[in-house]
Order: C-alpha cells, then sequence, then structure tokens
C-alpha cells in the first residue's frame, strides 16, 4: 500500500466535515464472500446478469432462487471484517458520514454502521411481488421447494434484492445522490464500479469538488476520477486510514 497515499487520505478524512462512501463486494471479500467478478462469483458459470433479472425469474424461478441461496448459505456464516468496522467507526468520527453500499449482506450494519443506505435491497428480505409478504428471513438454505410461495396468493415468492433492469427501492437512489452530492471527500471502496447507477454517484461526487479516494486492490472503471488511488485490500487500508482520523480528532 502507497502509505503516503493513505495519510493524505487520512488528512482529508480528519478535516472533513461531510464525508461519504460507496461500497461494493470486495468490502466483503475478507468475510469470505465471493465478489461477482472475482474467482469464485460465477454460479454454476453463470454471469450475475444472467441470473438477477425479473426475466431469468420469470423464466425459471426454481433456478433463481438456488443461486440466492447458494449466496444466502455462503453469507449466513459471514461476519463482519475490518474494513466494515472501520467504516462504522469512521461514522462516529466525522460530523457528517453516509454510507451507500451495492452489497445485500447487510455486513455494514451488523459492523455497526447506523446510516446505511442499501442500493442494491438486502438478500435476507423475501417478499411477494403482488405485495402481500415483505419479510426478513435469514434461514439459509430455504426449505425445499423452491422457489418458496407467497402464504396468501400462492404466487412465487422473491429476494428483496434489486435485478438487472429494475428501480431502485424508493427514495434509496435520491439519499444516495444527496450523499454523493454534499461530501467533501468520497470514499469508493470494493466495486468494479461497472453498474449503473451506483457507480455515477462517484463521478457525481467528483464534478461537485469532493476528494475521490479509491481503495481496490486492482484498477476499477472509476479509477480515473480517483484523486487518491490505494491499490490495498479494504480491510488493511481502511484499518490503517481510520486509527490515523482517530489519532487526529483526538
Ligand atoms: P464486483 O464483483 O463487480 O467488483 C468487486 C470489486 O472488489 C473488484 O473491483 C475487486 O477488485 C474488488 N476487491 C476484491 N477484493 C477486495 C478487497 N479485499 N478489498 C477491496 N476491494 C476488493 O462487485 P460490485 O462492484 O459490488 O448488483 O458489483 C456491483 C453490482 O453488480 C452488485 O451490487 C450486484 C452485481 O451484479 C446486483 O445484483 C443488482
Amino acid at each position: 500500500m502507497d502509505l503516503d497515499a493513505a495519510v493524505r487520505a487520512a488528512d482529508a478524512l480528519a478535516a472533513a466535515r461531510r464525508v461519504s462512501a460507496l461500497t461494493g463486494a470486495g468490502v466483503s471479500a475478507e468475510s469470505g464472500v465471493p465478489t461477482f467478478r472475482g474467482p469464485g462469483g460465477l454460479w454454476e458459470g453463470r454471469r450475475p446478469e444472467e441470473l438477477a433479472s425479473p426475466v431469468a425469474f420469470a423464466a425459471d424461478p426454481e433456478l433463481v432462487w438456488r443461486f440466492y441461496d447458494w449466496r444466502r448459505t455462503r453469507l449466513a456464516g459471514a461476519r463482519p471484517n475490518a474494513a466494515h468496522r472501520a467504516l462504522a467507526r469512521l461514522e462516529q468520527l466525522v460530523p457528517s458520514f453516509e454510507l451507500v453500499t451495492q452489497n445485500v449482506d447487510g455486513l455494514h450494519a451488523e459492523a455497526g454502521s447506523r446510516r446505511v443506505v442499501e442500493l442494491h435491497g438486502n438478500i435476507w428480505r423475501v417478499r411477494c411481488p403482488r405485495g402481500c409478504v415483505d419479510e426478513i428471513d435469514r434461514t439459509a438454505p430455504l426449505p425445499p421447494p423452491l422457489p418458496p410461495r407467497c402464504p396468501r396468493c400462492r404466487g412465487p415468492l422473491r429476494p428483496g434484492v434489486v435485478w438487472f433492469g429494475e428501480a431502485l427501492p424508493p427514495g434509496a437512489f435520491e439519499a444516495a445522490r444527496r450523499a454523493a452530492e454534499s461530501a467533501e471527500v468520497f470514499l469508493v471502496v470494493g466495486t468494479s464500479g461497472v453498474v449503473e447507477p451506483a457507480a455515477s454517484l462517484a463521478r457525481l461526487a467528483a464534478g461537485r469538488g469532493a476528494l475521490v479516494v479509491e481503495i481496490n486492490p486492482d484498477v476499477t472503471a472509476l479509477t480515473d476520477v480517483a484523486a487518491i488511488s490505494l491499490r490495498a485490500g479494504a480491510g488493511e487500508a481502511l484499518s490503517a486510514i481510520v486509527d490515523r482520523v482517530e489519532e487526529a480528532r483526538r
């Protein structure tokens, strides 16, 4: 990790009043959750776009549920890691902090983050597309047969996540846009930056004059927007940065 860049990022965070962060699957990688576009991300050789869509669900709800059951099972044993914990600590250190996540695993909240916008929903939610049922169910794997059925209308229930081609949860993008527009420092952590509209938030923040800090072991579609790029794992980089912010704010 470039220590000089980490120090610059920490100093900017320590001086900022308003900080926002956009996170992606890389933040949960160190909790043992495979990223979507990294090794182990394909399920039975299929890309997420082939499974996470209303068209795929209409064609084969059982197949789509088997994919989500697989992810739910991987997540059932996952615990927040150093990156989640550092972001939760940062929230306590900065006067105003907003966390926007593309992750559906709920690990930010479990680590103690309070202000979290879940842009893509939550994998533990199970809901009826007709609106009869909307509940949190942490059972993994779900008991067969799949798909689970709505107790009222008997139609197939679906995971409470956002699929490709669907609108984001009501209010979520507005809250995320406000977070991007108002940030003095905008962290982009563990996302490939290829899925919209989430990725546009980093560009929006940069366009409004925020210092964009990227933390990712690889170059991404958002690297060109970042004023500071840290090529490191999220746990190591965020722990070091937030330790320094903590010292500065003492
Ligand atoms: P991706 O799988 O596209 O990208 C994960 C990123 O995490 C990559 O850029 C990796 O380099 C990086 N990464 C891996 N290990 C890391 C670590 N230890 N620390 C930091 N970064 C690390 O996942 P997302 O960008 O989150 O959407 O994908 C965006 C959306 O596409 C997801 O929310 C999901 C998916 O299809 C929906 O399901 C709607």
